[in-house]
């Protein structure tokens, strides 16, 4: 049985206040009791974040990471970095991160290793453009940002994965996938891991991300191969998240 898993990615979003805000929902509400909530706020916010969500469900993540422990990195944060400020889960290859930084397939797997290697559970977000799905090639491309991966991963790495599946048509865009689209796809995903393994498969958790909100989730959730989301712009409103967590249950 795979634990449902709604990630919010702050992006470059956020406050020291709406920490607090987030701390402060997250103490009194309750919801789904198998259920990982991971905030993942701009990296100013670790600290405070980790103050106020103490004694909460929330746990934390990174947008990104540097393949490096530390080094002549200027402005990067190495996994290590992270650690020491209790973050569990970091996004690697989101599509922001690979248009407009120039991350490649290579880039993403380097700062996806790094994440193992200092035992933070990485999130590899792959999707397709418009052009692509228009043409057709959806799975080619978002089988071959997985397969990069996991062609290169050891067997008992590929199981301290997860994935989230952001066609980046709908992200930002108010244009979710349907329930069908999104399906569709990660059943393709979870196929594509069986062939390494049956089991690895049936554990891996795969997240849907683009334009998921308080009104879509529960039936974006309510499809067999997807365990959760990857929550953008929902993800700053706090009654609009903890709607979404309680629609993961
Ligand atoms: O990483 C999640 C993000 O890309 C989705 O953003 O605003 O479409 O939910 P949004």
């Amino acid at each position: 049985m795979r634990t449902p898993l709604i990630a919010g990615n702050w992006k470059m979003n956020g406050s020291a206040s709406l920490v607090e805000d987030f701390g402060r929902a997250f103490a009194e509400k309750s919801f789904p009791a198998s259920l990982d909530v991971v905030i993942l706020p701009p990296f100013p916010y670790l600290d405070a974040a980790r103050r106020a969500f103490d004694g909460t469900r929330l746990r934390l993540g990174a947008q990104t990471l540097n393949p490096l422990h530390s080094g002549a990195r200027t402005g990067e944060v190495s996994g290590r970095m992270l650690k020491e400020f209790g973050v569990e889960f970091a996004l690697v290859g989101h599509s922001e991160r690979r248009q407009l930084y120039r991350e490649d397939d290579a880039a993403v797997y380097d700062r996806l290793l790094a994440a193992l290697n200092t035992d933070i559970t990485p999130i590899l977000c792959v999707g397709e453009t418009l052009e692509e799905r228009d043409a057709g090639k959806t799975m080619d491309v978002v089988l071959r940002q997985v397969g990069y991966v996991m062609a290169r991963l050891e067997p008992e790495q590929r199981t301290r994965i997860a994935i989230a599946y952001e066609p980046v048509w709908a992200i930002g865009t108010g244009r979710t996938a349907t329930p069908d689209q999104a399906q569709e796809v990660m059943a393709g995903i979870r196929e594509y891991q069986a062939s390494f393994d049956r089991d690895l498969a049936a554990g891996m958790r795969l997240l849907y991300g683009g334009s998921m909100n308080a009104d879509n989730a529960a039936e974006l959730l309510a499809q067999p191969d997807i365990d959760g989301g990857l929550v953008g712009g929902a993800s700053l409103k706090v009654d609009d998240f903890l709607a979404i967590c309680q629609s993961a249950g």
